[in-house]
Formats: C-alpha cells, structure tokens, sequence
C-alpha cells in the first residue's frame, strides 16, 4: 500500500517540513533539479490537489503547477467552481525528473522508488493540513495515495474513502488534455475532467 504513513514530526509547522524537505536526499533526484517544488497553498486548505512532478518551469521557478498545465489546471478549477488560492497544490514526486535533449528537458516518469521514498512528504503535508478532500491528478498521484490497484480511466470520478479521514477522487493529468490532438476529443476530455473536479468539491462539508 501507499507509504504515506510515518512518524511525520508532530511537532514541525508544514513551513519548518517545507526547508526540511529542501535537504530531501531519498532519493537521488535532487542531483538533477534546480530546487526541490514543495506544495503551496492555504494551511487550513479543505482540499488538496496532487500532481506527479514538478516540470521544466516549476523547477525553475520553485512552484507547483505555473507551467502549461498549471494554468489549464487553473481555468478547469475556474469552470468548476473551485478556487485555486483556497486549495492547497503539490505533487508526489517534488524534484523534477527529466531527460535532457539538447537544450530541451524532457519529462521522465518518477519510478516506484522515487515515488515511495518521496510518499513521506506527502504524508507530512496531509497530515499538517488535514483536508476533506484530496484530487489525485493522473496515476502517479492515485497509486501513491491509494496504492497499485487503483486504474484511473476505470476509477475516475468516484470518492475512495481508504479507511482514512479524507475521501480521494482520481482523475487524469492535465498533461493529458494538452497532449490531445483532436478538437471534440479534447473538448470532451477537459469536460469530463471538470466533473471530475466538481465531483470533489460537491464532497467537502
Ligand atoms: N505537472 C505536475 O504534475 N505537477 C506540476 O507541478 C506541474 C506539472
């Protein structure tokens, strides 16, 4: 199962979690990003929103989601009636992998290891915050919260509610709505990943 759970230093603020995570050496991926993206967003946040990985523009500007697919991210979140600066945003993997071609750097998936020995921060961050809500955004972010079983074209749209004190909704990346070719195509996805969205706002109290 997912390793979010741990002894995640009761007594640290998110923010103390936050500098600890900038030393993170889990993993060997903070050899290749510029800065560790840790997540943002209000402390009292009642819903948290979990991508995969920083990509090229979050690792330089040291933010979660300002790239291409943070800003449809946030027109989707708009559509859907979610405010963005009331959710708080992260990944959960927090160093940007890539594979560099020339001067472009190209997104590379975190593997299992990577992703479970980063599951720690994320676990400390929904403990500090304690949400009611929790979006998995594509499958990286659904295995690390629920674990390998969960598929998200099949599980999409429904509220997991894993024995824990915050229902998960699983829904695709938007990377994948960027990714789409065809116009109805597109414009039937991004509908659907608004429903998705509303689905998990319709579920805070
Ligand atoms: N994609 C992600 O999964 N996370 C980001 O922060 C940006 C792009």
């Amino acid at each position: 199962g997912p390793a979010l759970v741990g002894d995640h230093a009761h007594g640290a603020s998110l923010d103390a979690i936050g500098r600890q995570a900038e030393g993170c050496r889990r993993c060997d991926l903070y050899k290749y990003a510029k800065q560790l993206v840790f997540g943002e967003g209000p402390r009292d946040a009642r819903l948290i929103l979990v991508g995969e990985q920083p990509g090229d523009r979050e690792d330089i500007e040291g933010r979660p989601f300002v790239g291409p697919a943070g800003n449809l991210l946030a027109r989707c979140l708009e559509e859907a009636g979610i405010e963005r600066t009331e959710c708080y945003v992260t990944n959960a993997v927090k160093h940007f992998k890539y594979e560099q071609r020339g001067k472009r750097r190209i997104h590379s998936k975190p593997n299992a290891g990577e992703i479970q020995s980063c599951a720690w921060w994320l676990g400390a961050e929904i403990e500090k915050i304690q949400p009611e809500v929790i979006v998995a955004l594509g499958a990286t972010a659904a295995r690390t919260l629920l674990g390998s079983s969960v598929k998200v074209i099949r599980d999409r749209g429904r509220a997991f509610h894993a024995g824990q004190e915050f229902d998960v909704v699983v829904t695709i990346h938007p990377s994948y709505l960027l990714r789409i070719r065809e116009r109805d195509t597109a414009r039937r996805e991004r509908e659907h990943f608004i429903e998705d969205l509303k689905t998990a706002a319709s579920l805070r109290s």
